[in-house]
């Protein structure tokens, strides 16, 4: 990873996704979460201090070692729940199959290299029942907006570590066979290339 994209995207990025501003944001996709938790992109740890008292524990993915140093900064002193690192990439993720009562994403999804791969192993790893509970940005249903996140995308993944402006994460998810559930679709403040937003969960059969 390049000198920007370990020291100051992490910083930028927990500027503008991980405020007291975003809370209300996230919320609703942590709502419900419980016993083993797999979360990928931890980034700086935004969800640290937002997980329901039923949740048992946290097994963080994240590639980025500046973004796991600011997260360090936000674990000091909470003991609930116990978080543990265990890998560096959402496509390979070295979690058992079946044990993950749920993964969480929060803004990820669209930066994943090769998201087909990530997808495969969130079902992979979840057991019948669990749930990927999600909040992301995604592909706009304006088809001029839409038009406009086709041409700005490539300036986005440079600028953006690798960001893409086109993913849509309930068809992700109904793509490799989970069912989206509690699907809301609403719009922040903003430039509107970037403020399309998806929340829901996805439930593995
Ligand atoms: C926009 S940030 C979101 C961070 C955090 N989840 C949040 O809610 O603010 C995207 C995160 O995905 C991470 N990431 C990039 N490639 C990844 C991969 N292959 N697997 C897992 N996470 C990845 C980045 O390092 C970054 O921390």
């Amino acid at each position: 990873m390049s000198w920007y994209g370990e020291h100051v995207l992490p910083r930028i990025v927990d500027l503008t996704c991980g405020g007291r501003r975003m809370e209300p944001v996230r919320r609703p996709a942590l709502d419900g979460l419980s016993g083993s938790v797999v979360e990928i992109g931890f980034g700086s740890g935004p969800n640290v201090g937002l997980y329901p008292a039923a949740v048992e524990r946290v097994l963080a993915v994240e590639p980025s070692e500046g973004a796991r140093g600011l997260a360090g900064k936000r674990m000091a002193g909470i003991a609930h729940p116990p978080i543990d690192f265990v890998g560096l990439d959402g496509a390979t993720l070295p979690v058992d199959d079946g044990t993950a009562d749920a993964v969480l994403s929060t803004f990820t999804l669209c930066t994943i290299p090769d998201i087909d791969a990530a997808m495969r192993e969130i079902v992979r790893v979840l057991r019948p029942g669990g749930a990927l509970h999600f909040v992301e940005h995604g592909r706009s249903d304006d088809p001029a907006v839409h038009r406009r996140q086709v041409r700005f995308e490539p300036v986005q993944r440079r600028i953006a570590g690798g960001c893409h402006l086109t993913r849509d994460p309930a068809e992700l998810a109904e793509g490799v066979g989970l069912q989206v559930e509690d699907l809301a679709r609403f719009r922040l403040q903003g430039p509107k290339i970037l403020t399309t937003m998806s929340s829901g969960r996805a439930v593995k059969p």
